[in-house]
């Protein structure tokens, strides 16, 4: 059975506009930065690609980009851009789908490592990520720190989002480590909704994928920024090696 594609229409026709604080440079540049510099010289995965809002500014730097992605109306938005013409695309499960060649640099970012919603899943894409890499190479994941301690005993909602036309919440399920992230928006007289399913990962478990996988941890960080990660971060950029 195929898995289901949450990034199909409309929400693919409208991902860009709806992530627009997600392109601005404040946001971008750092983790473009970040990732040229792991780079160096070296080919580079991207592990659920999009529409390339970090894929296409590392291209544009002179980077060889290659990029796999689930969902077919997702890859026809890169495809539609100026530059994605220089980016080799794959359709594709992040969790199984092999590309030729190997890669100093493969990378995760915006919490897609959750969209994997099994942890075999997760499992299967940390292994998949360590047979793209060559000896040394590098695989980053950028994701959320499970936002619990903001739950009151018995609730499971955590609002992340609340503004006159946006509001989005987690609903958490700490029995099946799962969440449920619902998102709103109001335009004038009309609303839209999206809900997607997640599961929620801790950065001690990610270490043991790395581990099952061949890699060891050389660097977490609180954002792209290299801002120290603290018990007070909300997020974390994470760096494996793969073990020679
Ligand atoms: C939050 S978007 C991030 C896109 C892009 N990396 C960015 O930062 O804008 C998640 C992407 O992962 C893709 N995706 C989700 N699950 C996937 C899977 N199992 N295999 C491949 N791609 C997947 C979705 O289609 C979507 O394009």
């Amino acid at each position: 059975m195929s898995k289901p594609n949450y990034f199909d229409e409309p929400v693919a026709a409208r991902y860009d506009e709806t992530s627009a604080e997600m392109f601005a440079p404040e946001t971008l540049d750092p983790a473009v930065d970040f990732l040229a510099d792991l780079a160096g010289d070296g080919a580079v995965l991207e592990l659920g690609i999009g529409t390339g809002r970090v894929a296409l500014p590392l291209s544009r730097r002179g980077i060889r980009m290659h990029g796999i992605d689930l969902s077919p109306a997702m890859l026809e938005r890169l495809r539609a851009k100026p530059g994605a013409e220089d980016i080799d695309v794959t359709a594709g499960d992040v969790a199984t789908t092999r590309v030729d060649g190997t890669f100093r640099l493969v990378y995760l970012v915006w919490n897609t490592i959750m969209n994997l919603t099994t942890q075999e899943e997760q499992v299967a894409c940390f292994r998949n990520a360590a047979a793209h890499l060559e000896s040394g190479g590098h695989f980053v994941v950028e994701v959320m720190v499970p936002q619990l301690q903001r739950l009151p005993p018995g609730e499971t909602v955590h609002p992340f989002l609340v503004t006159p036309t946006r509001l989005g919440f987690d609903e958490y399920d700490t029995v099946s480590q799962s969440l449920v992230s619902h998102h709103f928006w109001v335009e004038g007289e009309r609303g839209s909704a999206v809900a997607m399913p997640f599961r929620y990962v801790w950065p001690a478990e990610l270490d043991l994928m790395a581990q099952l996988a061949g890699m060891t941890l050389t660097e977490r960080w609180g954002s792209w920024s290299r801002e120290p990660f603290t018990s007070d971060s909300t997020s974390h950029v994470s760096v494996w090696e793969k073990v020679p």
